[in-house]
């Protein structure tokens, strides 16, 4: 029995069940159940995309239910590649099957978006939540470094504002060569933009998040494998919102702060936020 636990990082926890002939994975959510739905919401309204290479849907939601102490989700058990098994079994075709799939979901949610003003102090006042709830010092000073940078920027920017995957990292998209790209594990987040995904994407792409645990050969592969098929709608989303891009992505590494457990991530996270913040 595969025990799907061992690459989940929050407390959820997800068993492989029979129903109705099919392997399903169920999700019991045990936290925030309010929040557990509108994550479960996104998955459910997620319109599929054709590339041309590959289709891009949500695992499809079979049930969902919410106890007094859990919410219950349970989906088909997709097959495929995802996070951690890309520098393993990627070949040319399937990395690439990934980054054009990836470049066309990024288009899409900008494309159904709308500019809307940002103040900068719900950046600031979130950072503010980080830095207090950041256990590590070392962390917790780096996070507030990271937020004095911000006074360089204005107190309002423009983002594109509409739906993403809210954490569109590649621990949660599956990739079959011949069924597409399956998303998994949807977030009500903070600010809905496509710029979250774009961010959470670099968080791969650039710092390496799902690979950071392999060893050095995988991890080199890996790094190949994000140099040279990096979405092209991330280069030019950057291009278009350089400043709000460069803000998402310092958000997302420093939000991992308070929930570091091991060395091997706090070294990443140090490496990457440092990287990040002389960007
Ligand atoms: N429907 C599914 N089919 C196949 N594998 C799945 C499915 N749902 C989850 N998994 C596997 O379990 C892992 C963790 O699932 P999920 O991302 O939903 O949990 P999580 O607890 O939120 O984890 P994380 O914090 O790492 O995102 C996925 O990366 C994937 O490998
Ligand atoms: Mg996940």
């Amino acid at each position: 029995m595969i025990d799907l636990n061992q690459f989940a990082h929050s407390l959820d926890q997800l068993e492989i069940v029979h129903h109705d002939h099919l392997s399903c994975v169920r999700k019991t959510f045990r936290s925030d159940l309010n929040r557990a739905q509108r994550n479960v919401a996104k998955q459910r309204h997620f319109r599929p995309l054709y590339t041309g290479l590959a289709r891009v849907g949500a695992a499809e939601v079979l049930d969902f239910r919410v106890h007094d102490d859990r919410a219950e989700l349970l989906m088909p058990y997709v097959e495929g590649m995802t996070g951690h098994m890309f520098p393993v079994h990627a070949t040319r075709n399937i990395a690439h099957t990934l980054s054009m799939s990836l470049s066309t979901l990024l288009y899409a949610e900008l494309n159904d978006s709308r500019e809307e003003a940002v103040e900068l102090s719900l950046f600031l006042d979130k950072l503010q939540v980080v830095a207090q709830s950041t256990t590590d010092e070392e962390l917790r000073t780096l996070v507030i470094r990271a937020s004095e940078l911000l006074a360089v920027l204005p107190g309002q920017l423009p983002f594109p504002m509409g739906d993403c995957h809210g954490d569109l990292t590649l621990s949660n998209v599956i990739l079959d060569p011949l069924a597409g790209v399956t998303l998994i594990d949807f977030l009500d987040t903070y600010l809905e933009t496509p710029l979250q995904d774009v961010a959470k994407l670099k968080q791969d792409f650039v710092y390496g998040w799902s690979f950071r645990k392999e060893p050095a050969s995988l991890g080199i592969k890996a790094e190949i494998l994000c140099r040279y098929h990096l979405p092209q709608a991330i280069t030019q989303i950057e291009r278009m919102y350089p400043q709000q891009v460069w803000l998402m992505t310092l958000m997302a590494l420093a939000r991992i702060a308070p929930y570091v457990r091991d060395l091997t991530t706090k070294q990443w996270l140090i490496n990457s936020l440092t990287h990040c913040m002389k960007g």
